[in-house]
């Protein structure tokens, strides 16, 4: 569906004139803002928060924080000591030193933050791990990146099979009841406010690293995905470009700091740039949200189109029984954003919504929508000034417009991840030539130069705006008793872009029944993650499969789409 094209936004934008500053463009202007210009060092903490705190923005609000029992306030002058005391606490109950991973698996709250930003200040790279992980999930991510230390909750903790990760020397563990200090144990909340709030932060290289989040592909564990402390070059100026950020925002991302959105854009980029952020813990609720943005007086909102889309399920009436009249911009990230929904918001918020498109890969927003900048609905929008994104083909030759191919991006932009933990080779098999990032996703250009997302060109499947690669979930089935073998797809579905499918055969002697169907459903819930759990599982005697084992998940898509299922040379009899 193609709907009308919304115009540009009236009024100051740092983007005004997007040609223009397009053609212009330089990052070492970029550079100068931040320490490294002067001393050849750098610290993201130092710069998203100690530099705050030693200026005009001292008394400014950094962090609203608000949960279901708690509702607190920040400024940056008390985020730089809270993360001094978390930076002496994590130094003085360990051995971690500049570049050690530390894992952080708890769900949101001041101390996530506070700790966060402690390990930066030490120079420790950090791995976000999204709350719903089970013991398979944790395991197999603190193995591959030889974590040395966690941060967690009491309640979280028998997820962690520390008697398996011999390196895993200190566990970190915030909660009110507190923790017996055995076994490197370490009660957060029993030494936090005692520790000194003064601290000398880590000052590191441009290219040491900041943070590692693992992420699927369609083959393989997940990948360590390391991002280096430049990458706040980009992700600063996107805030500027993209998220239009002006000194007074009041700014909300809704994203998890387990995925790349929730660090990148729910705290490194606004607190770059200085900005008041809000951070609401709990699960998604219409109302709670609604509610947040009425209380805070949220200027500028940056959310999932699965989260827009429940919201448009919720009703327009709800809508009209807050006052969200500060909204001035409104932001979307992960998932093709539907022309309708982007209608819809023109409706009842009276805002443009701005789809953004990045990956974890990229680190920061690459293919965006800008508000001095019509949208055309359904469109991801035009490259950021100073990366250069194209559609080319398997080769890495450059198609023209309107012609469908690989979305890719020039080698060398910022916030590039620098390694694939682990992986050498895995990290060079996503740049074509040495020139091009492939993204694996599908898109074309038109001829305004706006980019059309077409697809995945791989298997990953975004459900909710999740990233679940099928071989995970596969994997994880094969691990049930009663499955002898799995393919899983995603399968189209209104509201959560996709959802997971799994296609069963049986050990012998196994029946179908729906019984067996939710055990194996719980099994991965369990093992794995809610979020990865098959919301539907279809038995078959057999899985279509290539002569040399491989199932063929193009063929269960096709079956399940009812569509045809191409070429079969490859499959076994
Ligand atoms: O397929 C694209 C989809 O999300 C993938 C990246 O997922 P992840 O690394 O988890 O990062 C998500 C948020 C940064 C992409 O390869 N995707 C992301 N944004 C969009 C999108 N698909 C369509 N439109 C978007 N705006």
């Amino acid at each position: 569906m193609r709907v009308e094209a919304l115009p540009a936004k009236p009024g100051k934008h740092h983007l005004h004139n997007y040609e223009e500053q397009s053609a212009n463009f330089d990052w070492s202007e970029v550079e100068k803002e931040f320490s490294w210009a002067k001393t050849g060092k750098i610290n993201m903490a130092h710069e998203a928060i100690d530099r705050h705190a030693e200026s005009d923005r001292k008394n400014k609000v950094a962090l609203y924080y608000k949960d279901q029992h708690r509702n607190e306030t920040y400024t940056f002058y008390e985020m730089k000591r809270m993360t001094n005391r978390a930076a002496n606490l994590l130094k003085s109950h360990s051995d971690l030193e500049k570049g050690d991973r530390i894992f952080i698996f708890m769900p949101r709250s001041p101390e996530l933050y506070f700790l966060m930003f402690g390990a930066l200040k030490m120079g420790l790279i950090v791995g976000p791990l999204f709350e719903a992980f089970m013991e398979g999930a944790i395991y197999d991510r603190l193995e591959d990146s030889n974590a040395k230390a966690i941060i967690t909750t009491p309640e979280l903790l028998p997820r962690i099979p520390k008697d398996r990760l011999p390196n895993l020397k200190t566990i970190f563990l915030v909660g009110e009841e507190g923790a017996e200090e055995t076994d490197g144990h370490v009660d957060v909340l029993k030494h936090l406010n005692s520790c000194s709030d003064q601290f000398d932060v880590e000052w590191l290289e441009k290219e040491d690293g900041l943070v590692l989040h693992y992420t699927s592909g369609s083959t393989g564990k997940p990948k360590g995905v390391l991002h280096a402390q430049y990458a706040m070059v980009q992700q600063y100026q996107t805030g500027k470009w993209v998220l239009d950020f002006q000194e007074q925002d009041i700014y909300w991302c809704t994203a998890d700091p387990g995925w790349v959105t929730g660090t990148a854009y729910g705290v490194f980029s606004p607190w770059l740039n200085g900005v008041t952020t809000v951070i609401l813990g709990g699960r998604f609720s219409p109302d709670a949200w609604y509610q947040a943005i009425e209380d805070y007086g949220v200027t500028v909102w940056y959310s999932a189109p699965t989260a827009f889309r429940m919201l448009m399920g919720a009703g327009d009436a709800l809508v009209k029984e807050y006052n969200l009249s500060t909204l001035r911009h409104v932001l979307s990230v992960g998932e093709p954003l539907n022309p309708e929904v982007v209608k819809w918001g023109a409706q009842v918020f009276d805002k443009r919504i701005h789809d953004t498109w990045w990956m974890t890969e990229t680190g920061g927003q690459v293919i965006c929508n800008y508000p001095s900048m019509a949208i055309k609905p359904g469109s991801m929008g035009k490259p950021i000034p100073g990366v250069q994104a194209a559609i080319v083909d398997d080769q890495g030759t450059e198609l023209p417009a309107n012609q469908m191919g690989n979305l890719a991006i020039k080698k060398g932009w910022p916030s590039m991840m620098r390694q694939i933990w682990n992986n050498p080779q895995k990290y060079d098999s996503y740049f074509l030539n040495d020139e091009w990032y492939v993204s694996g996703d599908s898109a074309y250009m038109d001829e305004d130069g706006y980019f059309w997302f077409q697809g995945r060109v791989d298997d990953v499947i975004m459900t909710s705006g999740e990233r679940v690669g099928p071989f995970e979930v596969e994997s994880k089935l094969l691990e049930h008793p009663a499955v002898a073998e799995a393919g899983v797809i995603g399968k189209p579905d209104p509201v959560r872009g996709e959802i997971i499918k799994a296609f069963v055969a049986l050990v012998e002697g196994y029946e179908p029944s729906d019984e067996l169907i939710e055990e194996i459903r719980q099994f991965v819930k369990k093992e794995l993650a809610a979020h990865a759990a098959p919301r539907e599982i279809e038995f078959k005697d057999k899985l279509p499969k290539t002569r040399s084992g491989k199932i063929m998940r193009r063929v269960l898509k096709a079956w399940e789409l009812d569509l045809p299922t191409g070429d079969l040379s490859t499959m076994e009899d």
